[in-house]
């Protein structure tokens, strides 16, 4: 999951922002080389961690400061691992610098801002959304959209704001498939969502009668708001037909009965 998603990253950025050179220029090229670097860099961030206890990094309980400590020391113990005969230096970056900060609060080296190499900055991102996101043995998985609520909010603090533009573009709080509880404790699943509106995704559900319905809807904290509202907030029977506001749903979106057969 966090090599998808920093690959996804990377592959998105780098054609758009390209790479800056030793000598201060924008570059387009190597594109297909880097990245083979950067999915190296990201399959084995990690791999410093075989120097740490597992009954540290597998502890469900809160570490202690200096279990702490020992933590800290996995992405220098990772770079040491790599001569330079063995992995690129980007990928060295990767495994060295996916903790440091935007705002210098990171570890080990507390470099700032683009002091860090882009792809540590990508890897920064695509670990802490994967760990918010996936079950550990100290806590259990979350939501999509909070991985996503604690991303956006790192922005300029935690995480470089350019590569969390990107990573708000690709990745959805409620991408399609997602199951959401509604109001009336029906479950509805997500049918389509828009990049430009995220938050509003279009939601297929049944209603009273078990008419099978679709609508786009806001949904707050993974909860669907007022299910007799759809569209901009006004009851479904006002709606404006799609696309008239300018903010047409991604497929369809007004609220409309479906053929059942269409689910299966
Ligand atoms: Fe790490």
């Amino acid at each position: 999951m966090l090599g998808a998603l920093g690959l996804l990253l990377g592959q998105r950025i780098n054609p758009l922002d390209g790479w800056i050179d030793w000598r201060g220029q924008r570059r387009y090229d190597r594109s297909a080389e880097r990245m083979t670097e950067l999915a190296m860099g990201l399959l084995i961030h990690d791999i410093g961690k075989i120097s740490i206890p597992e009954s540290v990094l597998n502890k469900p309980a809160k570490l202690t400061p200096e279990e702490w400590d020992l933590i800290k020391t996995h992405p220098s113990a990772g770079a040491s691992m790599l001569s330079a005969d063995r992995a690129s230096a980007l990928t060295i970056c990767v495994v060295r610098d996916h903790h440091e900060r935007w705002d210098g609060l990171g570890y080990e080296r507390g470099r700032t801002g683009s002091d860090t190499h882009q792809f540590a900055r990508i890897a920064a991102v695509a670990d802490v959304y994967d760990a918010i996101t996936a079950d550990r043995p100290y806590k259990p998985a979350n939501a999509p959209h909070v991985g996503v609520r604690v991303v956006r909010e790192g922005a300029g603090s935690q995480f470089d704001p350019g590569v969390v533009e990107h990573f708000l573009r690709v990745v959805m709080p409620y991408p399609v498939g997602y199951s959401i509880p509604m109001p009336s404790g029906r479950s509805a699943v997500v049918a389509g969502v828009d990049a430009e509106r995220p938050d509003r995704p279009l939601i297929r559900y049944h209603d009273e009668s078990g008419r099978l319905l679709e609508a786009v809807m806001q949904v707050v904290d993974g909860a669907v708001q007022d299910p007799a509202l759809a569209g901009d907030g006004r009851p479904t029977g006002d709606r404006a037909p799609d696309g008239a506001d300018g903010h047409g749903p991604p497929t369809g979106g007004s609220l409309r009965e479906l053929d059942r057969t269409a689910t299966r």
